[in-house]
C-alpha cells in the first residue's frame, strides 16, 4: 500500500514497510528543514486543534510552509463557529472543502477516526483522546532507529502513565512491528489497558511490568518517559493517589548504560527534572526537532 491519499489515525492502520518509507524519507527532510523544498506548492492544510498543542501543531505547520505549502485553521474551538453551537461533523465538512489535507486534535477518542470517514482529504490525526497519537508514536520510533541506526534488539523502557497517555498506547502499537523488549514502569494503577496490552502481545511484543525504575534501568536503550495525564482522570482522587509517583533525575539515571537515550513526547511537568538535560542520555530536544523532517516527510508522502 503506498501513503498518498491515506488518512493516519492509528498505528494500528500502518505496516513496517510503511514506516521504513517515511524513515528514509524523514532522513532526507532533514537536509531541508532550514533551506524547504518546494513540492507542495499551492497545497493547503487545515490545521482542526480542539484541544492545547505547541509542539505537534508548530511542526506539523512548519513541516507544511518549509515544504511550499500554506495552512490554514485554528488552535482552539475558542473564536470558531463551534462557539455558535456548529457540530464536529459540519466544522470538518468545512475544512475538506478548503484544504488538501486536514490535521485533527480532540479532547475524545474516535474524533479522527470519525473527521476520516466525513472527509475526502486524507485525515491527520494529532491527538484523540488517550488512546491514539499515530504522528508522535512515529516520530518517537525514528528517533530511535535515527540515535540507535536500528530498531530491532533494543531494550526500551516506558514509565509514567502508561494508562492514558496516548503517545505510549501508539508507541506500543508501533513497537509491536519490531523485535524488541519492552519494560513497563509504573505505580500498578497507570499499567496500560488490557485491550492495548492483549493487542501487542498478540503481536508476538514481549513486555515485562516493574513498579521500580532501578529493577529495569541497568539494562535499557531507551528510556521513554510520560508526564500524569491529569487532564484524563475521571476522578481526581485517583490522580492524588499517582501525582508525583515517578520522577527521572540525573542522579536516578546512575547504573544506565553509557549509550542510554531518554525520551519523552514533551511537555515536561515533574516527571522529567532538569538534571536530566545536563546528562549525555537527554535526547529529547533532539526528537523534538525530528518532529519537523518526520512531518514534512508525512506530508509529502501522503499528498504527492
Ligand atoms: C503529548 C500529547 O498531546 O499527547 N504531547 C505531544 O503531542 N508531544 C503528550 C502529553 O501531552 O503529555
Amino acid at each position: 500500500v503506498s501513503w498518498r491519499g491515506r488518512d493516519v489515525v492509528s498505528m494500528r492502520d500502518f505496516s513496517r514497510g510503511d514506516l521504513e518509507v517515511l524513515f528514509e524519507r524523514a532522513r532526507e527532510m532533514e537536509r531541508y528543514t532550514r533551506s524547504g523544498l518546494d513540492v507542495l506548492r499551492g497545497r493547503v492544510m487545515a490545521v482542526a486543534f480542539f484541544e492545547p498543542s505547541t509542539r505537534t501543531r508548530l511542526s506539523f505547520e512548519t513541516a507544511m510552509k518549509r515544504l511550499g505549502g500554506e495552512v490554514v485553521g485554528f488552535s482552539s474551538a475558542e473564536g470558531t463557529s463551534v462557539e455558535k453551537g456548529e457540530t464536529f461533523s459540519d466544522t470538518i465538512r468545512m475544512l475538506d472543502a478548503y484544504a488538501d489535507v486536514i490535521v485533527v486534535r480532540h479532547r475524545l477518542e474516535g474524533a479522527a477516526r470519525l473527521a476520516a470517514e466525513i472527509a475526502q482529504s486524507p485525515v491527520v490525526n494529532a491527538g484523540d483522546g488517550s488512546f491514539n497519537h499515530p504522528t508522535q508514536a512515529m516520530l518517537d520510533l525514528y528517533t530511535i532507529w535515527r540515535e540507535k541506526g536500528r530498531i530491532d534488539g533494543l531494550k526500551i523502557g516506558i514509565m509514567g502513565d502508561l494508562k492514558y497517555a496516548r503517545t505510549v498506547n501508539s508507541l506500543l502499537e508501533g513497537l509491536s512491528l519490531f523485535d524488541v523488549e519492552i519494560a513497563l514502569i509504573s505505580p500498578e494503577f497507570l499499567r496500560p489497558r488490557q485491550e492495548t496490552l492483549d493487542y501487542v502481545q498478540s503481536r508476538g511484543l514481549r513486555l515485562r511490568a516493574y513498579t521500580r525504575l532501578e529493577e529495569a534501568l541497568g539494562e535499557l536503550d531507551v528510556l521513554y518517559v510520560v508526564r500524569i495525564q491529569k487532564e484524563r482522570f475521571l476522578d481526581p482522587l485517583e490522580f492524588e493517589r499517582v501525582k508525583g509517583s515517578y520522577k527521572l533525575t540525573a542522579e536516578s539515571l546512575r547504573g544506565a548504560k553509557d549509550d542510554l537515550i531518554v525520551l519523552h513526547p514533551l511537555p515536561r511537568v515533574d516527571e522529567l527534572d532538569a538534571s536530566v538535560d545536563r546528562t549525555r542520555h537527554a535526547a529529547y530536544f533532539r526528537q523534538a526537532a525530528y518532529g519537523v523532517p518526520l512531518r514534512m516527510a508525512l506530508l509529502s508522502l501522503v499528498l504527492s
